[in-house]
């Protein structure tokens, strides 16, 4: 049985008149695109817990119906929290950010009503198998500990990246019980992968010309920054679409298990 605790995390939040968005060890590239994740993931989660709940009747396996279960119950969580830590961000003024985020729920209002259970199932697969990539190595590289790293954005991304590693493999196995064909897996994860990618440039691209003006020229994400960084994320996509890819195949370091056990320790309650 694969263990997924429930955690109820108590953070310090902030506001958007304390808040640098250059938070992420002084790197703008880091900052921004996690900024725009923060934003995502508030849409995003609740279309994964409804996309996944809505299935969960067909799934024989009583495993991985509990599995299924506490990844729902960590997504809400999730969301959750960044909706908190988003009121940072939208209360500081980007022109045509707040716009942008109402066409995201938008999408996922969409998504659940017209879209088949697979469309959706497969959906939340493609997003998880590019985040588990990301929260890997953004867990080993310690920028959530950085020295110029906002400690209270730093907290909420490393107890979130650490339970998207813990919940690694449930999309993958209930996508692959209930419908499991391969070349539909790799089309949503296609869908899924430019869904978030294309979001986060909008985001940086409505961001980085508001902070260059507000703060300095070190805010500054060019067209071939944000283009550089499109090129660079296509491996990350690529591995998905493998024949091979498993998330089971994911080499987790025992670090994780030390970052599980203390946000265990540190919660306000584990389920
Ligand atoms: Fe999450
Ligand atoms: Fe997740």
């Amino acid at each position: 049985m694969h263990h997924i605790p429930v955690r109820k995390m108590e953070f310090e939040i902030p506001t958007a008149d304390n808040f640098d968005p250059k938070w992420a060890a002084g790197n703008i590239h880091l900052s921004y695109l996690t900024i725009a994740i923060s934003l995502y993931v508030a849409y995003l989660e609740p279309f994964l817990v409804k996309a996944l709940r809505r299935v969960l009747d067909r799934v024989e396996d009583p495993e991985l119906k509990e599995c299924v279960d506490r990844f729902c119950r960590q997504e809400a969580q999730h969301y959750q929290q960044h909706e908190r830590f988003n009121e940072a961000i939208l209360g500081m003024d980007y022109p045509g950010l707040e716009d942008r985020f109402t066409r995201l729920k938008d999408d996922f209002d969409r998504f659940l009503e017209t879209k088949s259970e697979r469309w959706c199932v497969g959906f939340v697969e493609g997003f998880e198998a590019y985040i588990n990539q990301g929260a890997l190595r953004s867990l080993k590289s310690g920028v959530f500990e950085h020295p110029q790293t906002d400690r209270r954005f730093g907290d909420l991304f490393k107890w979130h990246m650490t339970e998207e590693i813990e919940h690694r493999f449930v999309a993958y196995d209930i996508y692959q019980h209930l419908f499991g064909n391969y070349l539909y897996r790799v089309k949503m994860c296609f869908v899924a992968q430019w869904h978030i990618w294309k979001f986060i440039m909008d985001c940086v691209r409505i961001m980085s010309p508001v902070d260059t003006a507000r703060y300095d020229s070190s805010y500054r994400f060019s067209p071939f920054m944000r283009a550089f960084s499109t090129v660079m994320i296509q491996p990350v996509f690529f591995r998905t679409y493998m024949p091979w890819y498993s998330p089971y195949r994911m080499k987790v370091p025992d670090i994780i298990q030390d970052y599980s056990k203390s946000l265990s320790e540190s919660a306000k309650s584990v389920s």
